[in-house]
């Protein structure tokens, strides 16, 4: 069965490949993307791959993968630490939810350990660089298949 994804990143993701390289590596966001949607394309899977730096999109868009997808990558960069309205808009939702950092949170500054989204997530996916989100989506797409 064919499935839908959304991936959604916040802020300065965009900047991947250029932004802190020796932290977030040097795959720029739209290699990134290419990554993602040709994996997606091998998998069978639609994918809906979007960035935004603003909070209030985020939500909604968030609000959307909840109508429209089966399941949802989130990468919400800073919002991870600081954004009650990210994480009450995931609550709002019923599809399994996959967070994804590319660098490891916890081993870096300590308000990076403030995570308002990781106890209403399904899973998460944490410090392999960039390559963490093909394996959450290969997890994703593991805990869909389960659910039947
Ligand atoms: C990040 C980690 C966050 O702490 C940071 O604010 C980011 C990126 C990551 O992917 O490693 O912008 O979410």
């Amino acid at each position: 069965m064919s499935r839908t994804v959304h991936i959604l990143n916040g802020p300065n993701l965009d900047r991947l490949g250029l932004r802190e390289p020796g932290i977030y590596g040097a795959t720029t966001y739209s290699e990134l993307t290419v990554m993602l949607e040709c994996r997606a394309g091998e998998l069978g899977v639609d994918l809906v791959v979007r960035q935004t730096a603003g909070e209030g999109e985020l939500v909604t868009w968030i609000h959307e993968a909840g109508a429209q997808a089966d399941g949802l990558l989130l990468n919400a960069a800073a919002y991870t630490h600081t954004s009650v309205a990210v994480r009450d808009a995931l609550l709002t939702l019923s599809i399994p939810v996959v967070e994804v950092h590319v660098s490891n949170p916890h081993a870096r500054e300590e308000f990076r350990r403030t995570n308002l989204v990781t106890d209403v997530v399904t899973a998460t996916v944490q410090g392999f660089g960039v390559r963490g989100y093909l394996l959450a989506m290969e997890g994703l797409l593991s805990l869909l298949e389960e659910q039947g």
